[in-house]
């Protein structure tokens, strides 16, 4: 077992030593305390005079916070300390001691310091949490995933084609052409679902929107799980299913990070399947109600989505939208050709879409008019096409953000802190 703050309570009566730095210091005449953090948590050590030599007595003036240390001292039981034990040092071994100020201190810094020091940053104790809570989100979802019979599958980061339309594309030089990072993962998820059943691709995706919002990375990372012989009610079923066993993996191994967080888990307590199901034509009608200032036809804005999810109190899934506001390789409804087979799923609490996704066009015609009318060159589609000529069938699956999905957990407001290191449209460092 790993001598880590975390483990301290297999180590009850036990002398130790913990390796880390130091969170914060106080004195008190004969006695002084020691924050010490290692990365797995923060625990109280108590040096008292006396009970220790004089040169480590003394040793507290020259400490300064995050020197790296190693800590010796017996650990016990004390309910009223961080994390619940102490530790009563017998020896404390400088690894290195810090002689400038440490930029973060405990008073309040804007968001963009704490963003150029993010490098730093993700030592404090809020940020630390929410990365934990992440690392979390991505065990259960490939958890979810390994347990339900689906394969990992991944796709490549450079491609040659759109998935999610043009405009967004990052360019890159690709020797004597361009390429594209990857948008998405889906097409190729396509082509595995065909080869493996049921298939998911997990890795970042990369958009070049110019949007500034607190739900927006350049680069993110997505989970897309494919099936085939799958519909879009199918598809909503897993969806649910899935989001559902991430909150409650979550709910189980994250009640620290969430005390740390002062995250209200009784909203995540309910949210198990099955979810609200309203087609896009019932949203925009209870938008209209609602008052919003809404056209139909267009896509919903995240006012919208706001105001749609707190109708619910469970994440909202909206199916059935408008063909032309929805990705070329979406399949059309047999009721209504105007409308595409895709739904979007809206978390509650104003965190917005976590999820998009819906049934693929699976004929070849219609996938060659759709590509056409969107004005996407066929060429680099011809493998995709491949698909629908060689034992194509109906198939469906979705994609799930993950710093998005995060963020709602956490109850974090932007995603910038929900990845270790962001990309936005202004930054790139650290
Ligand atoms: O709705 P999107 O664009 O769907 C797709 O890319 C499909 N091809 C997925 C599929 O069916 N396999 O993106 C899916 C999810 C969104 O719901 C959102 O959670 C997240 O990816 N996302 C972003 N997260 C952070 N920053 C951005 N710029 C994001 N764009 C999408
Ligand atoms: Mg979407």
């Amino acid at each position: 077992m790993d001598k880590t703050i975390s483990n301290l309570s297999h180590f009850e009566g036990q002398e130790i030593t913990l390796k880390g730095w130091v969170y914060n210091k106080r004195a008190i005449g004969k006695i002084w305390f020691l924050i010490l953090r290692d990365g797995t948590g923060l625990v109280q050590c108590v040096v008292v005079k006396g009970e220790v030599d004089e040169a480590l007595f003394n040793l507290e003036a020259d400490l300064n916070q995050e020197d790296s240390v190693m800590i010796t001292g017996s650990i016990r039981k004390e309910p009223r300390s961080v994390g619940g034990y102490e530790l009563g040092v017998t020896r404390i071994e400088v690894v290195q001691h810090v002689t400038e100020e440490y930029p973060i201190g405990p008073k309040e810094h804007g968001p963009d310091f704490l963003m150029s020091n993010r490098h730093l940053w993700l030592r404090s104790k809020r940020q630390n949490a929410i990365i934990r809570v992440r690392h979390r989100v991505i065990k259960a979802i490939r958890d979810y995933f390994d347990n339900n019979g689906f394969t990992l599958v991944d796709s490549p980061m450079f491609t040659a084609n759109a998935v999610e339309g043009t405009t967004d594309l990052f360019e890159v030089d690709y020797f004597d052409r361009s390429a594209y990072l990857t948008q998405s993962g889906q097409l190729y998820g396509e082509a595995s679902a065909m080869a493996f059943g049921k298939i998911y691709v997990f890795g970042p995706t990369f958009r070049a929107e110019k949007s500034k919002t607190r739900r927006h990375l350049t680069e993110f990372w997505m989970v897309e799980p494919e099936m085939a012989f799958c519909d879009l009610d199918k598809d909503m079923d897993v969806a649910e299913d899935f989001v559902s066993y991430i909150i409650h993996q979550c709910l189980e191994h994250c009640q620290e990070e969430f005390k740390i967080l002062e995250r209200d888990t009784s909203k995540l307590e309910g949210i198990i399947p099955p979810f609200p199901r309203i087609t896009y034509d019932e949203a925009a009608k209870l938008l209209i109600e609602k008052g919003a200032d809404f056209e139909y036809g267009s896509d919903f804005g995240a006012p919208d989505e706001t105001l749609l999810a707190e109708q619910f109190d469970k994440p909202v899934m909206i199916h059935r939208w408008p063909a032309d506001i929805k990705a070329f390789y979406m399949k059309r409804d047999k009721e209504n050709n105007d409308l595409a087979l895709g739904v979007d799923m809206i978390a509650p609490e104003g965190f917005g879409e976590i999820i998009g996704g819906g049934q693929r066009e699976d004929d070849y015609e219609s996938l060659v008019n759709s590509i056409r009318h969107h004005d996407l060159p066929m060429e680099p589609f011809q493998w995709y096409l491949d698909l629908r000529k060689y034992g194509s069938v109906p198939h469906a699956g979705f994609g799930l953000g993950v710093e998005r999905t995060v963020a709602w957990i956490t109850g974090t407001k932007h995603v910038r802190e929900t990845i270790p290191y962001p990309r936005t449209m202004s930054r790139l460092e650290p």
